[in-house]
């Protein structure tokens, strides 16, 4: 049985569903007990159970082949929280963690990158078997601003015209976790999950227009006023500005080990979900 934390996210949803499609037996942590459909079609386990409270999860990991350690986005506790997790997955006895972690974790800009940049340097002091996967930003993140550009014409970048981002699709990711989790010759490793084009906002567009069957524009969404004092809305703007200043790209080649086959282009991501309003063939 192999245990999936923060499973009634994106991330987490989709790792349950990539395992379930190698038929492995999978509980699924979610935070709150209200009905999770998507998760019990796949068979799996649902307990609610809170993160943060390790004496609580302990139990639910007894027996465990592997644990998939997601921690909620944005949260202040991530550090001090993986780590109290990754305590209690020793003395359950877990066989093997891996790490949801993020490309560039060593950025010190983005609070969110350094605290699992922490969980990673303790993984690696204490005395658990372990893998560490390294995404970068999901193609699904602009999911929910499709209908916008259908409508407007106009796709939004908070991280402005010029650098580009290595856009990774989360099946891709799930695929890789499932890879980390079940395989043998993997532990200790640290791998990457970036996808296979630097795109910046205007070519963003551009393979947003084809798809919709409209033109897009990019424009630059500069953000405004200074940066916010929230734990949450601080990690988002210094997250942009950080991509902004620098892009955020690396290299497929890493992910397309360990899925044994090209990474999805952003094209086939658009390709491959039902977008609003659109209409244009991909090519
Ligand atoms: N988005 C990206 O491009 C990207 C790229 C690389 C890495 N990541 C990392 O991926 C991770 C997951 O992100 P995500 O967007 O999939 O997740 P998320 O939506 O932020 O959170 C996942 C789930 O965590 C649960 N949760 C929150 N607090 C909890 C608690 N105290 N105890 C138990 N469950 C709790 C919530 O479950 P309920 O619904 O049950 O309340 C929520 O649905 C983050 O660490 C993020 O930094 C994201």
């Amino acid at each position: 049985m192999i245990v999936v934390t923060a499973a009634g996210g994106q991330t987490g949803a989709a790792v349950v569903r990539a395992l379930w499609s190698r038929g492995e037996r999978v509980r699924a942590l979610v935070g709150s007990s209200q009905p999770r459909p998507e998760l019990t079609a796949l068979s799996a386990d649902v307990v609610a159970t809170d993160l943060s409270n390790p004496a609580a999860v302990e139990p639910l990991l007894a027996g465990a082949s592997a644990l998939y350690l997601i921690w909620p986005n944005f949260d202040p506790e991530e550090t001090a929280g993986a780590v109290a997790l990754l305590d209690a997955a020793q003395r359950a006895g877990v066989g093997r963690v891996v790490y949801h972690s993020v490309l560039r974790p060593q950025a010190r800009s983005m609070p969110h990158h350094a605290a699992k940049d922490r969980v990673e340097e303790a993984l690696d002091a204490g005395g658990l078997t372990w893998r560490v996967l390294q995404p970068c930003a999901y193609a699904d993140n602009l999911d929910g601003q499709v209908a916008d550009v259908a409508a407007t014409g106009t796709f939004r970048s908070p991280w402005g015209l010029e650098q580009a981002q290595s856009l990774v699709d989360l099946r891709d990711v799930a695929e890789a976790a499932a890879v980390l989790l079940t395989e043998d010759g993997l532990d200790g490793g640290t791998f990457e999950a970036a996808g296979p084009q630097p795109l910046t906002a205007p070519r963003i567009a551009d393979l947003l227009g084809e798809r919709l069957g409209r033109e897009v524009r990019a424009v630059d969404a500069v953000p405004d006023g200074p940066v916010p004092d929230g734990y949450a809305a601080r990690c988002s703007r210094l997250m942009f500005d950080h991509y902004r200043a620098h892009g955020f790209t690396g290299s497929p080649r890493v992910l397309e080990a360990l899925l044994g086959r090209p990474a999805r282009t952003f094209a086939e991501h658009l390709r491959d979900h039902e977008l609003p309003g659109a209409t244009g063939e991909l090519r």
